[in-house]
């Protein structure tokens, strides 16, 4: 195994080691659920900044990225959240179509904020 294979594989089993309980009413089901399995990639607010995203190629787009916005659907987001990306991992099997469609207003949110 490569040395960045192993890295990324032990910051994400620490990530899901450490992955946050989401306070009652405080955090959506989207943003709880980007917390546990998006963000070891994608970074706290989806910059693609996330401690795995160094060993990735390519590298987990830009969600704050006002051009990566407008060149996708939601269909687009959806899916490739559910069939994953290379190297991104497909979710469609552990996600509801809710959850996909909450992630994807998520992912809408995190761009329209500013930085
Ligand atoms: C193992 C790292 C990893 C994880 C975990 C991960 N992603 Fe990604 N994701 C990537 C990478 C890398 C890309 C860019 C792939 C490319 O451009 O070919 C990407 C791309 C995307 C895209 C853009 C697809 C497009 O149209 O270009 C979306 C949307 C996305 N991820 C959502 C998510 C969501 C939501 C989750 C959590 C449920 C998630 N990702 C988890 C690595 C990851």
């Amino acid at each position: 195994m490569t040395r960045p294979f192993v890295w990324s594989l032990a910051a994400l089993s620490l990530c899901v080691a450490l992955r946050p309980s989401p306070a009652p009413g405080q955090q959506s089901d989207a943003k709880a659920l980007y917390q546990r399995l998006c963000v070891a990639c994608h970074g706290p607010i989806g910059g693609g900044d996330g401690p795995v995203a160094a060993a990735l190629k390519p590298k987990p787009a830009s969600f704050t990225d006002p051009q990566f916005q407008a060149a996708r659907t939601d269909e687009q987001l959806a899916t490739a959240i559910k069939g994953g990306k290379p190297p991104m991992p497909p979710f469609g099997q552990q996600l509801s179509a809710a959850e996909v469609k909450a992630l994807v207003a998520y992912i809408r949110q995190l761009g329209s904020k500013p930085r």
